[in-house]
């Protein structure tokens, strides 16, 4: 990823310096899947965060498990063109990592290399750890993502909230301290009761970036569409709402159906209304 100068001045945001805001000030993350809307909110975070969740949210999938190598190959790369300032992860899809870490390295490198992103995130605690070592001793950031970890859906039986058992708030604890341990530069905390996400970020080197988590988490991350109104009928509980744009869509969207159809549009400041001259013949 270029860290050349932005507009503003400022060089990109690498991921050094997103694990160098451990217990400063608070990491601002937001999902971001194309380059337009990478562009929109660029400038007002650290981080953008090409999720996996863009099977579901874009592609209309009912979990991320569809989603391929080539989709966030192509979505890394569009939000890196579309930004300047934020550091940019992308998340590694179900299946690219998980067999072996050479295997996951040869699916990071295809990564960074054709997206320029500035690290990736997979998900998984302990039995990641290996995994996560091999790839940061190779020269690629690793970002973690313990607790709810929607590729595990299967296994997990849905998206209920973890960690209210003793022995699965144990278990989440120390899937965050051996990924962080293996070299993570900070770990998502997603899904996760908020006195076992508040206990994570007490004792981790790294930052931790919470969704459904803890408001004591070094940073926090929500899906765009989810907060900007542009997702779902349903808002889950650890969402806040800021826009309503799905709603504003809907009614732009009508006012032009209506006008085309009373031929109120297009108008005459939208068309061409010179009459043609005569070609000469050649
Ligand atoms: O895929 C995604 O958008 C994520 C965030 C919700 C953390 O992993």
């Amino acid at each position: 990823m270029s860290t050349k100068p932005s507009k503003s001045g400022s060089r990109r945001l690498t991921a050094r310096d997103i694990a160098a805001r451990k217990g400063g000030p608070p990491v601002v993350c937001v999902t971001a899947y194309t380059a337009p809307m990478a562009g929109f909110m660029d400038a007002a975070v650290d981080l953008l965060l090409v999720g996996d969740s863009l099977g579901m949210v874009l592609y209309g999938f009912d979990s991320t498990l569809p989603v391929t190598l080539d989709m966030m190959i192509a979505h890394g790369a569009a939000v890196v063109r579309g930004s300047r300032h934020a550091c940019v992860v992308v998340d590694m899809p179900f299946g690219s990592y998980q067999a072996s870490p050479a295997e996951a390295f040869k699916a990071c490198a295809r990564v960074m290399a054709e997206t320029g992103c500035a690290g990736v995130k997979l998900e998984g605690g302990a039995a990641m750890a290996d995994t996560v070592a091999y790839l940061t001793a190779r020269g690629i950031p690793v970002m973690g993502h313990v607790g709810l970890t929607p590729q595990a859906v299967n296994q997990l039986g849905g998206y209920r909230t973890r960690g209210r058992t003793t022995s699965e708030a144990r278990a989440i604890l120390d899937d965050a301290e051996s990924v962080a341990d293996a070299g993570a530069f900070a770990v998502v905390i997603e899904g996760t009761v908020e006195p076992v996400a508040r206990a994570i970020t007490r004792k981790l080197k790294v930052p931790t970036i919470g969704i459904g988590a803890s408001a004591a988490c070094d940073g926090q991350v929500l899906v765009a569409e989810d907060m900007l109104g542009l997702f779902g009928d349903f808002t889950p509980k650890f969402v806040k709402r800021y826009a309503e744009l799905g709603a504003a869509v809907t009614a732009a969207v009508e006012r032009y159906a209506a006008d085309v159809r009373a031929r109120r549009f297009p108008g005459p400041e939208h068309v061409v209304a010179v009459a043609p001259k005569n070609a000469k013949a050649t």
